[in-house]
């Protein structure tokens, strides 16, 4: 017998995603729409993003039940992310996944939008699965934690300020790059020199020890206020145009050089020598290089393709299909919740 169909649902910041995913693993639809409408804000504007998931929601869902030759009726359950993320946009997907489970009598599971990331790798390799180290870095997150099963996390470190991803956008901008800014950073640094402008690593220095407070948590909105000053130098001197892309490849060097060596410190304090990239910043190529570089022959790096590394409907379906599989699903007083807390956290 086939397991049940799960349609995910991701609205919780810029992308508007539908997916139907059969028995936990056959993607049978996937749609990610992402919406254009803040690019000349040069950043997400909350109001525009819930107003933008209300308008296309419904019609995604069609698309992607076409694609599936399925009917929404066939469906055996809708996930959704219930946070965190932007409340607006939260609401417009947890709005609507209340209103068709009810309507179709099915059960609704919400899920944590990091938690989510964890299953991107798994829909393209049943092998990425715990146990291992994670680094989830999106626009809003920087968390290192370790998975012993599916559902169980310890968290070992998360940034104390901006997010990987928020410093990749800031920097972006800095720059004169558009939004997002992460892949126009990696785009430019390929013709840049990181070595010409020297830059901090921020808390990798003195942190050492795993039981300093500093050894696994980040920082980087220092290393964002160093190439604005830096940007600022070049800018008087007239050069920040030719220089662009050096500093461009300096500052990425410098988090890739603090991700990989806090996920080293992770992989020693657990002896877990698995590792799992997630989330958008994921998407970067020399992350994933330094990364599986510093691993070694004996360590794995698990990390899905873009599409399912950035935001999307196919890892919500299959986060959600592990809760139902569990039991876990949630009533319709389920809430959209901006800072919803990771689930399944151990000491
Ligand atoms: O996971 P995601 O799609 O959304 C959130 O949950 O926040 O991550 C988006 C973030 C943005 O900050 C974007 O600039 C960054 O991921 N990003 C990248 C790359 N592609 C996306 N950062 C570095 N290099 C990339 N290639
Ligand atoms: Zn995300």
């Amino acid at each position: 017998m086939k397991g049940p169909l799960v349609l995910g649902i991701e609205t919780s910041c810029d992308e508007t995603s539908a997916a139907l995913l059969r028995d936990e693993e056959e993607l049978l639809a996937h749609l990610i729409l992402s919406q254009d409408v803040h690019q000349v804000y040069g950043g997400v504007v909350p109001e525009l993003a819930a107003r933008a998931h209300l308008r296309v929601l419904d019609d995604v869902v069609d698309r992607v039940c076409a694609q599936a030759g399925v009917k929404l009726a066939d469906v055996d359950a809708v996930a959704v992310t219930a946070g965190p993320g932007l409340i607006g946009a939260l609401l417009v997907g947890v709005s609507w996944a209340k209103a068709v489970t009810f309507a179709l009598d099915r059960p609704l599971v919400g899920v944590h939008h990091m938690e989510a990331h964890l299953f991107g790798p798994v829909l393209e390799n049943g092998e990425a699965v715990p146990p291992f180290v994670a680094l989830l870095v999106s626009g809003g997150h920087t968390l290192l934690l370790h998975a012993e099963r599916w559902g169980e996390y310890r968290i070992l470190g998360q940034t104390r300020d901006d997010a990987a991803g928020e410093a990749f956008d800031k920097v972006a901008k800095l720059l004169g790059l558009p939004y997002p800014g992460g892949p126009a950073v990696e785009r430019l640094a390929r013709d840049g020199d990181p070595s010409r402008h020297p830059l901090p690593r921020p808390m990798l220095k003195g942190g050492g020890r795993a039981s300093d407070p500093e050894y696994f948590d980040f920082s980087f909105s220092g290393l964002k206020t160093a190439v604005a000053g830096r940007a600022e130098e070049l800018r008087a001197d007239g050069t920040l145009e030719a220089e662009r892309a050096h500093l461009a490849a300096a500052f990425q060097e410098a988090v890739v050089d603090v991700l990989v060596a806090k996920t080293r410190r992770a992989v020693e304090v657990t002896g877990c020598r698995r590792v799992l990239l997630g989330g958008g910043v994921s998407a970067n190529g020399p992350l994933r290089q330094g990364m599986e570089e510093e691993m070694g022959a004996e360590g794995r790096v698990f990390r899905a393709s873009p599409r399912l590394s950035l935001d999307n409907g196919a890892m919500v379906a299959r986060a959600g299909a592990f809760r139902l599989r569990n039991g876990e699903t949630s009533g319709l007083d389920l809430a959209a919740d901006a800072n919803l807390p990771f689930p399944g956290l151990v000491p």
